[in-house]
């Protein structure tokens, strides 16, 4: 088995977060200048079912894979690739990663683990798939490791690609009709997504008639801002980003770190700007006309936020 190389993009929601876990749409947009790559090598003298993974950000320096808490997505990813190959046991090797996508702040690194590590593993057994089979396995880990996900951000982060996502429908490739920029920023503050899920799903219990409303204009926003993408419309893709904001502040997903970020953006120049992911905490999303991407950054450099930096969402000619 000769070592190989493989990488999963992160990614970010620019409407629906939350709403799509309650089959409304949304739309998740690649990351893919923030990748998580993984080097897989062979470790032939070493006894058969050693796995050990080196992953510096998260502090592991060669700890065996089944040493990991089991709903760690390396740990699920592993385990689902052995399970679909029916494998008796697994190979020796080593798992080398390295990111440069932030961990657990809202842009998709536990499924961008997951993919790296499935189409990485898949490819060094001699046993590469397509896109949707890894995809499937992909979602099997994003349930063990958050509480009831949409399946939207193992889906963006396998096909690479704008998407607009919603449970049980045919996925749909979005082809931007302009390129599209934006300034992402950490508030610093690390919160768990299956917290926030299930957070709101106890108040969806308890309060449905204020709840039930709101989720379903945030998939309404979803629907516009995917005209407003195909057809290049900035001025109303900055709508509904602005009013997906002010809707997730009403679900209380918000916090007063997120919404400062939110204000830094606008005030800097931002034509829009909101959380993105699962919320109290983690980055925003602030969409900017290319001549203003430099000075959002200062801004936000200058106002405490963390680490902000630019991508771009190419338009499809
Ligand atoms: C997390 O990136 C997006 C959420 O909507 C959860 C999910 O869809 O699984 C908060």
């Amino acid at each position: 088995m000769p070592a190989i190389k493989s990488s999963a993009c992160g990614k970010f929601i620019l409407v629906g977060e939350h709403a799509v876990v309650y089959g409304q749409p949304a739309i998740a947009l690649p990351l893919s200048n923030r990748r998580i790559t993984l080097h897989i090598e062979p470790q032939i003298l070493a006894p058969s079912g050693k796995i050990k993974v080196f992953f510096p950000a998260l502090g592991l320096d060669g700890e065996p894979v089944d040493k990991l808490p089991s709903n760690h997505p390396i740990y699920r990813a592993v385990w689902e690739v052995i399970n679909y190959l029916s494998l008796s046991q697994s190979p020796s090797c080593d798992l080398r990663f390295n990111s440069q996508l932030p961990i657990g702040t809202g842009l998709g690194s536990s499924a961008s683990m997951a993919v790296a590590t499935i189409r990485g593993l898949l490819e060094f057994l001699g046993h590469p798939l397509s896109d949707a089979a890894i995809n499937k396995l992909a979602f099997e880990c994003e349930k063990y490791v958050h509480s009831n996900p949409s399946g939207v951000d193992n889906t963006v982060i396998t096909y690479e690609e704008p998407v607009f996502y919603q449970k049980g429908q045919e996925l749909v490739s979005l082809k931007p009709a302009a390129d599209l920029h934006f300034v992402l920023a950490d508030s610093g503050i690390q919160k768990s997504t299956g917290e926030t899920v299930s957070g709101l799903a106890e108040r969806y219990q308890t309060d449905s008639a204020l709840i039930k409303p709101i989720i379903e204009s945030i998939g309404q926003l979803a629907n516009s801002a995917r005209r407003a993408i195909e057809t290049g419309d900035l001025a109303e893709i900055a709508e509904a980003i602005n009013q997906n904001q002010r809707l997730l502040a009403e679900l209380e997903l918000s916090c007063p770190e997120l919404d400062h970020l939110v204000n830094v953006a606008l005030e800097s120049g931002a034509l829009a700007a909101k959380l993105t992911g699962g919320g109290k905490g983690g980055h925003i999303l602030a969409l900017v006309k290319a001549n203003r991407v430099e000075t959002v950054l200062q801004g936000l450099i200058t106002k405490g936020a963390l680490n902000p930096f630019h991508t771009v969402i190419r338009g499809v000619i």
